[in-house]
């Protein structure tokens, strides 16, 4: 790629994070879909499969950490895991505090969540990588956040060699309890703001991973959010088409040593074991 090709690949990157509701030539002559009184896209997916697992609720029964400022001075990222088993109260309560479905609104307009969403449209589904999570079989999964249920996609015969490689030779990663792999329903976004859905899109991801970053820090687990995710392999494993929906970011999340929950100790506890 040339030098001219490249600005204007930056200059295209930037104008799409800028130009959200700010598009005067655009904006006159174009509806969004919901504009134009099309049907609005399912709130979530449908379920892939027949059977599925219901998720306990007693959070009640958890350590948790309810010091708020406490959590967030400690908040950091882990690339260290133990692969000691989690209870899978554990694993419920992450996946409540980062995608759970606390109300609808309307009839079916909108799902009101743990996290917020631009025009609470909530793009995204999330599936999982589990290994050592109490009662379930290690493998992939589907959350159903309209039912807080989990449902079982398969179990890949190398998983720890999947999830590394599916996470761009990011090695670590394969010793975690859940690796979080978030996808998004691009046409959930585009139905109400059509060419602009994009930058909301990316707005809202952080949204997702801050919680699951915060709610694992209240339990004592740690977690790294995850850019560098292959999209062809996460698609293949999951079953996405990688067009009307794609992988696109990740985080696993595990057990961490006790001397590696201080905010100060978990980076170099990372750089340490890998001999930076
Ligand atoms: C969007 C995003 C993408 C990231 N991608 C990766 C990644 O691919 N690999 C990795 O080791 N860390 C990744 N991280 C973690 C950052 O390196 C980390 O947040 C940063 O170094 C600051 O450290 P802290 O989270 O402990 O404050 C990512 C973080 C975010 C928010």
């Amino acid at each position: 790629m040339n030098e001219e090709a490249i600005r204007e690949r930056i200059r295209l990157g930037r104008s799409f994070i800028t130009k959200f509701g700010d598009d005067a030539d655009v904006d006159e002559d174009y509806a969004s879909d919901q504009e134009r009184k099309l049907p609005q896209p399912p709130l979530a997916k449908a379920p892939m499969r027949e059977a599925s697992i219901a998720l306990p609720t007693c959070f009640e029964n958890l350590q948790i950490d309810n010091d708020f400022l406490h959590v967030i001075n400690t908040r950091r990222s882990h690339r260290v895991f133990t692969r000691e088993q989690i209870p899978l109260l554990q694993l419920s309560y992450l996946l409540w505090c980062s995608q759970g479905v606390q109300s609808i609104r309307g009839k079916s307009y909108a799902t009101l969540r743990t996290v917020p969403s631009g025009g609470a449209r909530h793009p995204f589904e999330c599936y999982l990588a589990l290994q050592n999570v109490e009662g379930l079989a290690d493998g992939l999964y589907h959350y159903l956040p309209m039912t807080h249920r989990l449902e079982f996609l398969g179990a890949p015969d190398e998983l720890g060699q999947l999830i590394s490689d599916s996470l761009c030779e990011q090695r670590w990663a394969d010793k975690a309890n859940a690796v979080f792999y978030y996808s998004c329903v691009f046409y959930r976004a585009e139905w109400r703001y059509g060419i602009w859905a994009h930058a909301p899109i990316l707005m809202d991801s952080g949204h997702v991973t801050e919680n699951l970053y915060l709610a694992a820090t209240s339990i004592g687990l740690g977690g790294c959010a995850i850019a560098a995710v292959d999209p062809e392999i996460c698609n293949r494993a999951f079953g996405l088409d990688g067009v009307e929906e794609a992988m696109f970011y990740a985080m696993p999340v595990g057990t961490i040593r006790p001397q590696d929950r201080s905010a100060e100790d978990s980076f170099y506890a990372f750089v340490r074991e890998e001999g930076l």
